[in-house]
């Protein structure tokens, strides 16, 4: 290489490395989507056009701090359409409408006919359907291609799964509009496990304790061994990492539920096996058993009213 094409080529790579140390509009990473194909909906319908007036509030109210926000457009059956997106908990407002923005935008490209879809990014998810939202039930794994040390193995998944079912509790009895916990335990003595937990914000105590536990069961069979891996499923999500991947200076500050005001919601959160049963059931693992568990969770969301009354 003569010098000046070494110094243009320096030049231009060093360029580069300041724009990408100092670029704060890092362009959103995509991560998953999923399109629920058998409900679909004809170009240039009424459905359509509400589609797009939904998808253009939610990210015009991507604003303001907002980290989640759900809407619905039209009234008559065949053309209403629900819409939600949720920020991870630890984005900037700023970081969260890009998010949306470019979410809204790829959710068309991905599912262009279909009534129901979802998208993930890694700090944003977006979704709609014609009906209830929460029947959309599938869920993505993802997982880094590294892998723990045998030997270190048995420690690591103690360690693991104790800092996410803490952070469970933590995320569920959160009352301060984010159900969201991040955490760090010392695995060796260089490194750290860190872990994140969130729910949508309006799902029950039971429900965001459900997702939860459902999303760290899966962890055994998706990712066992991994040195990071996220689970995502509509209702909430987590991820756990051998290096700090949230800004732990924006996490929310956590706010408790009281306990022991509610006996059935403390039974709820700490009757962890019941609860991991039943979640398989809920969670899309056995379609023919959801709509029976259905019935299973509005009983003990029934008892759960009751019981506060
Ligand atoms: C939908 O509308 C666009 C623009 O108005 C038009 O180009 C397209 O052919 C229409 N598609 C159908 C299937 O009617
Ligand atoms: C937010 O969404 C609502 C509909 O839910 C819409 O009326 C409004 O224009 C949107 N944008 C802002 C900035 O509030
Ligand atoms: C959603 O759309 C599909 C297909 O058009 C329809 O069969 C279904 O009944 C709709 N769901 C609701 C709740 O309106
Ligand atoms: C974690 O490790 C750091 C130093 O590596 C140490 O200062 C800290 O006390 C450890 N924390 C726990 C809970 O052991
Ligand atoms: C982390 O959050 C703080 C505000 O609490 C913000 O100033 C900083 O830019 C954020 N860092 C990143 C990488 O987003």
């Amino acid at each position: 290489m003569s010098p000046s094409k070494y110094s243009v080529f320096s030049s231009v790579s060093f360029s580069l490395f300041i724009f990408l140390l100092f670029s704060t509009e890092a362009a959103p990473i995509y991560s998953s989507h999923y399109c629920t194909g058998s409900i679909r909906y004809q170009p240039n319908s009424t459905f359509q056009t509400n589609l797009n007036l939904i998808l253009s509030y939610l990210s015009s109210n991507a604003t303001e701090g907002k980290h989640f926000y759900t809407t619905r457009v039209g009234s008559d059956a065949t053309n209403k359409v629900k819409g939600l997106f949720l920020c991870r908990g630890d984005t900037l407002t700023t970081t969260c409408y890009d998010c949306i923005t470019a979410a809204s935008k790829e959710i068309k490209r991905q599912c262009p006919v279909e009534k129901e879809a979802i998208i993930w990014y890694d700090l944003c998810m977006l979704r709609y359907s014609n009906q209830s939202l929460n029947n959309i039930v599938p869920g993505v794994e993802l997982s880094d291609p590294k892998s723990i040390a045998l030997a270190e193995l048995e420690k690591f998944n103690e360690l693991l799964s104790g800092l996410l079912n803490a952070l469970a509790i933590k995320a569920a009895n959160s009352i301060n509009g984010k159900k969201f916990a991040t955490g760090e335990v010392n695995f060796t003595r260089t490194m750290k496990l860190y872990g994140l937990v969130e729910c949508t914000p309006e799902l029950s105590l039971f429900n965001c304790n459900m997702c939860l536990r459902s999303a760290i069961a899966s962890v055994p069979n998706c990712c066992d061994g991994k040195q990071g891996a996220r689970v995502l499923l509509p209702g909430c999500n987590i991820r756990y990492e051998l290096y700090p991947f949230y800004n732990s200076t924006n996490v929310p500050v956590h706010t408790p539920r009281p306990l022991g005001r509610n006996r059935v919601e403390v039974i709820l959160t700490f009757a962890i096996p019941i609860v991991a049963a039943m979640v398989l059931f809920t969670f899309g693992i056995c379609a023919s058993m959801r709509k029976q568990s259905r019935n299973m969770i509005q009983l003990w969301e029934k008892s759960q009213n009751s019981s506060e009354i």
